[in-house]
């Protein structure tokens, strides 16, 4: 162990230094306290040190006085020598810091036993320290998992919650549906017949009032209760041409182009076909409303065969979506559309769908250039 003595009267000081070394200790001497203090300042200072109480320029006390206020880390156990006749230094000793002391000259066997117990609490402040930090430790892994657990259980109890909304509104949908039917066959009953202009007119109207409240429900009811899936293989490119098709004369009213960029490597996906078809329904209509009115407006529909998962990039030419808004649009209800165009929960339904499916949906957008959804599914191969 290393120890540091400081004592300005070199016979005294090589008398000290050489039984410290006998004893095994590694002696650090210093012939005053400014050359002291700056030892016990270095970065890895001895953990022991004996200091004469009078020295010229800083006295023991002060260098005492000085360690105390400045190292806190690692802690520096301190003797104080003085001689016999002046006990009063002894209390303003240790007073400024000094853990012991010692009356010169000093006791071979006195100072032995003294060093042993100044060896004994360093070990025990070591092992204090040691303990200390296992306790930080284990209290910050704690903290954490607290924090996780609070995060599951909130999730949990939302999920709990979603899910009884779920139940009591696709109930409701259903008995909404079932009117809303029943209307326009009626409707349609109705525009059989001849009627004056005006009455034609406003059948038209209500028809179209009810086409919306019905897409509105319909949506509703599959957010809130979707059925089992069917999984099967499915091929993408032909999926999604037979969806296109339902949608492209609107597309094309719109002088908006569907280019594919098809990979023909690509595997057959296991997946459920009428969830994915709603998937890239909503998707085309979300792009359909992005790019209306806009020139040269496109919409290019990109696979990528991967290890074990398929790509799909749907990218736009539309407005985009502004970079604060880009966490919103998922959630379920949160539409910029206006008041009874967009329920906000086409891209709410296709997450949960692509979720189910182990797959996964992220959003690049960069605002006046356009939007580009990524969809990562597992190919067949990575089933099972
Ligand atoms: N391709 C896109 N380009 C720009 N904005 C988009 C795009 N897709 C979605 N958004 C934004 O995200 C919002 C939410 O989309 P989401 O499909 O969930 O609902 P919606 O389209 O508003 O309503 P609904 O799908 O019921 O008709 C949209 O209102 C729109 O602001
Ligand atoms: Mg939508």
């Amino acid at each position: 162990m290393r120890i540091l003595i400081a004592d300005d009267a070199p016979l005294y000081r090589r008398s000290l230094e050489a039984f410290l070394t006998k004893e095994g200790y590694e002696v650090l001497a210093c012939s005053d306290g400014a050359e002291a203090l700056v030892a016990l300042e270095s970065p890895d200072p001895p953990r022991l040190a004996i200091l004469d109480w009078v020295m010229p320029g800083m006295e023991g006390v002060e260098v005492c006085r000085k360690v105390r206020h400045q190292i806190k880390d690692p802690y520096i156990y301190i003797i104080v020598l003085t001689s016999k006749e002046k006990s009063e230094d002894i209390v303003a000793g240790l007073e400024a810091g000094a853990d012991d002391y010692l009356i010169k000259p000093f006791e071979a066997q006195e100072l032995r036993v003294r060093l042993r117990a100044g060896k004994r609490i360093l070990d025990l402040q070591t092992e204090g320290k040691r303990q200390e930090e296992a306790l930080r430790k284990g209290n910050e892994e704690l903290k954490q998992a607290l924090g996780e657990l609070q995060k599951t259980q909130s999730l949990l109890v939302r999920q709990e919650k979603l899910a009884s909304i779920g139940t009591l509104s696709s109930g409701v949908c259903h008995e909404i549906l079932n009117p809303l039917n029943i209307m326009s066959a009626t409707i349609q009953v109705m525009k059989l017949d001849e009627h004056p202009l005006e009455v034609n007119e406003n059948l038209d109207v209500i028809m179209e009032q009810i086409q919306r409240a019905t897409k509105i429900t319909n949506n509703l009811r599959m957010f809130a209760h979707q059925k089992e899936a069917e999984i099967k293989p499915v091929d993408i490119h032909d999926l999604f041409d037979k969806t296109a098709t339902l949608i492209e004369h609107d597309l094309e009213l719109d002088n908006i182009m569907i280019n594919r960029s098809y990979d023909p490597d690509l595997s057959l996906v296991y997946a459920d076909e009428d969830q994915l078809t709603q998937v890239f329904l909503n998707l085309l209509n979300n792009a359909k409303d992005a790019m209306k009115g806009r020139q040269e407006s496109s919409l290019t529909v990109q696979t990528k065969a991967l290890d074990t998962e398929v790509e799909i990039r749907f990218i736009d030419t539309g407005t985009g979506i502004p970079d604060k808004l880009l966490d919103k649009i998922f959630d379920p209800f949160y539409t910029t559309k206006d008041p009874g165009k967009g329920t906000g929960l086409g891209l709410s339904i296709i997450h949960s769908i692509i979720e189910k499916h182990n797959g996964t949906i992220k959003v690049e957008s960069e605002e006046g250039k356009g939007t580009t959804f990524v969809i990562l599914l597992p190919t067949e191969n990575s089933k099972g």
